[in-house]
Parts: structure tokens; sequence; C-alpha cells
């Protein structure tokens, strides 16, 4: 286990997941480096944290860099003056399937470069363990459901290969270097502080957000699409124990709750809490949508004592504020 002061390294700690972790790193006593280079994350999402300076009292500390150039120099002063990184939480990159499909480039850079950035900067800082924010987009439209870790992958769009290459690259570097590594393969995640306003954002933050102004939530297709939501406190909990567990050969845990809900339940139930009558509509089904998407969780179960605890129900009431 880490030491309740060691400095753990969260990129991407200033978006909708990362400052979940941080919050809970916090509570528990660590010291935070966040790196992020803020262009979907707020520092707002880290304000109740302070002046995000360790020099000026805070446990988290925001250094503004983009991981895809490296981490070597943004870490320097701060590792200069208060010790090297004991573990590294890998939460940043651009995280629509969507746009990926469209700028594969960027999602190379980001996702698959900006991992191998981290690693380089683990091998060379001697950096204990990395937990890394992978996906269920890995698996692509497979016929195993509930999908279980080793089931075939075949992802649909460059977003799912980034994240397929990033774990490989975390099992090379664990078998050839010592880097121990747990990708964590992220299903559905939603809950406050998740940003609606992209095109792109996902689905929970845009039916909440219209729901709550009183506007129509859109289906895309027939609504018979499931995925597997899974809420954000959940998710942190889960990153932070992968983090400080020691050992982890790069071998991917999935992160759902092991329930299905359509995309028509999930309108309809949000509708029925926000209490605002809104309708709903559909559009055309989107390209490459995946028809059904549940997580199998019996391997982090059993090897980091996780399971979600919050219901959907319970989840999307704290989220609706
Ligand atoms: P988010 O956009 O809120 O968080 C991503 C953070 O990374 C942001 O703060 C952003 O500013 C930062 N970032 C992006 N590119 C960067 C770069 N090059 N350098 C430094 N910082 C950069 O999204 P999120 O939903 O919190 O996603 C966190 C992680 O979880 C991502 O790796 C994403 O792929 C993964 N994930 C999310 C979901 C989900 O349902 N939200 C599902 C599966 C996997
Ligand atoms: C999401 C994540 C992705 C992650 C993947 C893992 C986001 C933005 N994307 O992709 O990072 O890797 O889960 O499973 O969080 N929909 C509507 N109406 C809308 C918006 C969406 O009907 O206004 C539908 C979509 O067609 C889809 C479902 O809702 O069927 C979920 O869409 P979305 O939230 O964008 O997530 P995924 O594509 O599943």
């Amino acid at each position: 286990m880490a030491s309740a002061s060691s400095l753990i390294l969260v990129t991407g700690g200033a978006g909708f997941i990362g400052s979940h972790t941080v919050d809970r790193l916090v509570a528990d006593g660590h010291r935070v480096v966040v790196v992020d280079d803020l262009r979907t994350g707020k520092r707002a999402n880290l304000a109740h944290h302070g002046a995000l300076s360790f020099a000026a009292g805070s446990p988290v500390e925001l250094v503004v860099a983009d991981v895809s150039h490296g981490l070597f120099a943004p870490l320097a002063a701060v590792t200069a003056a208060h010790g090297p990184i004991a573990r590294a939480i890998h939460l940043a990159a651009q995280v629509s399937v969507v746009h990926s499909l469209a700028n594969p480039l960027v999602d190379v850079a980001v996702n698959y470069v900006g991992t191998v950035q981290v690693l380089e900067y683990a091998r060379a800082a001697g950096v204990k363990k990395i937990a890394f924010a992978s996906s269920a987009a890995v698996y692509g439209d497979t016929p195993v459901v509930p999908v279980v870790e080793d089931a075939p992958c075949r992802p649909l769009s460059p977003y799912g290969v980034d994240k397929l290459a990033s774990e490989l690259m975390l099992g090379a570097y664990a078998a050839t270097h010592g880097v121990a590594a747990t990708p964590l393969r992220f299903f559905n995640v939603y809950g406050p502080r998740q940003d609606p306003s992209s095109p792109y954002s996902g689905v929970i933050s845009i039916f909440a957000d219209r729901a709550r102004a009183g506007k129509p939530l859109t289906i895309f297709g027939d609504g018979q699409q499931t995925r597997d939501f899974v809420y954000v406190g959940d998710v942190a909990r889960a990153v932070v124990a992968a983090a400080m567990a020691d050992g982890g050969d790069g071998t991917a845990m999935n992160i759902g709750t092991g329930r299905e809900t359509t995309v028509r339940q999930l309108a309809e139930l949000i509708v029925g809490l926000a209490g605002t009558g809104v309708a709903i509509s559909h559009a055309p089904a989107r390209a490459g949508e995946i028809v059904r998407s549940l997580a199998a969780v019996a391997r982090v179960q059993a090897t980091l004592g996780w399971q979600a605890e919050v219901a959907l129900a319970d989840g999307l009431a704290r989220t609706l504020g």
C-alpha cells in the first residue's frame, strides 16, 4: 500500500471521472498531482480543494500540460520540491467514440501516444503502479453478453483501438520493465460534473440537462440498445483500489454494474425523476452503434473486492440534483 503522504499522479484529474477520483484520494489522506491540459476538464471541478498548489496548502497541485507531449518537464518542479510520484492514475483522453471516427489521428496522439508517455515517465521515475482508464469500447459489437474480459476484442472505432493498444502496451511494460499496471474497462459512467455541452457528451448528462430545462429528449434509433450505466463515485472507488493494490501484469478488468438498461428505459426514468413531463422523440440510429453492452463483473470482484453499490435510480437522482 502507498503511505498516506506519498504523491499520486492523476492525469485528466480536472475532468469528470478524474475530479471524483481526486476527491477520493484526498479523503484518504493523499497529496495529488493533477496533469491536465483543461481541453474538457475545468479548474472548477477541483476548486473545493483550494488554490490547487501544495505551496499554498492545498492537497492538490494542478499542472496544466498535454500528456502526449511528455511528463518529464511538467513534473520536474513539483517532484523536485515534494518527492517522487509513487503511483499513477491515467485518465487523460479524448473520450468520444464519435469524435474519434472523424478525427482518428487526434485520438492516436492523445489516447495512444499519451499512454506511452505516461509509461515512459513511470519507467524512468520508478512509479510503482499505474491504473488506466480503458473502455468497454475495446470489445466492439461482441456477441458475448454479458461480456467477459477474455472475449475477443474487435473494436469498431479508433477510440476502441487506441484503448486496446494502450492496454497491450501496459502489459508489455509490465513484462519487460516491471511497471505494474491494471487497465480498467469502464462501461458507461455517469454522475455529477459530467459535461452535457457537446453533441458527443454522455447520454445521461444530455438527457438530465434537457429534462431539467423542460426540453424534449431525443433517442437515436428505437431505444432498445442497452448500456451498463455505472455511477462515477463507484468508478472512482475502483480506480483508487486498482492504483493502491500492488502488482498488475496488464490484465484488464471490467468496471460496470452487471445490469443492463435500454436507452428507452433510461429516458423514461429521467423524465419521471425530473418531473417536468418532457416529450421523448426519436432520430436515426448512430452509425456503428453497439446494440448491447453489459459487463461481467466477477474478475474485479475477485481481484480487487470491488462491486458497484449505487443503483441507477439513486445515481440519477444525485445527478439531477
Ligand atoms: P473528461 O473529458 O471529463 O476527462 C478527460 C480529462 O482529460 C479532461 O480533464 C481533459 O481536459 C483531460 N485531457 C484530455 N486530453 C488531454 C491531454 N492530451 N493532456 C492532458 N489532459 C488531457 O472525460 P471522463 O468521462 O472523465 O473520462 C476519463 C477517462 O475515462 C478517459 O480516459 C475516458 O476515455 C475514460 N472512459 C470514460 C467513460 C465514460 O463513460 N465517461 C467510459 C469509458 C472510459
Ligand atoms: C460511452 C462513452 C465512451 C466509453 C463507452 C464505454 C461518453 C460520451 N462516451 O460511449 O467514452 O468508452 O461508453 O461503453 O460517455 N444516445 C441517445 N440520445 C442522445 C445521446 C446518446 O439516444 O442524445 C444513445 C446513443 O445512441 C447510445 C447511448 O445513448 O446508444 C449511449 O451513448 P453515449 O452516452 O454517447 O455513449 P457510448 O457511445 O455508449
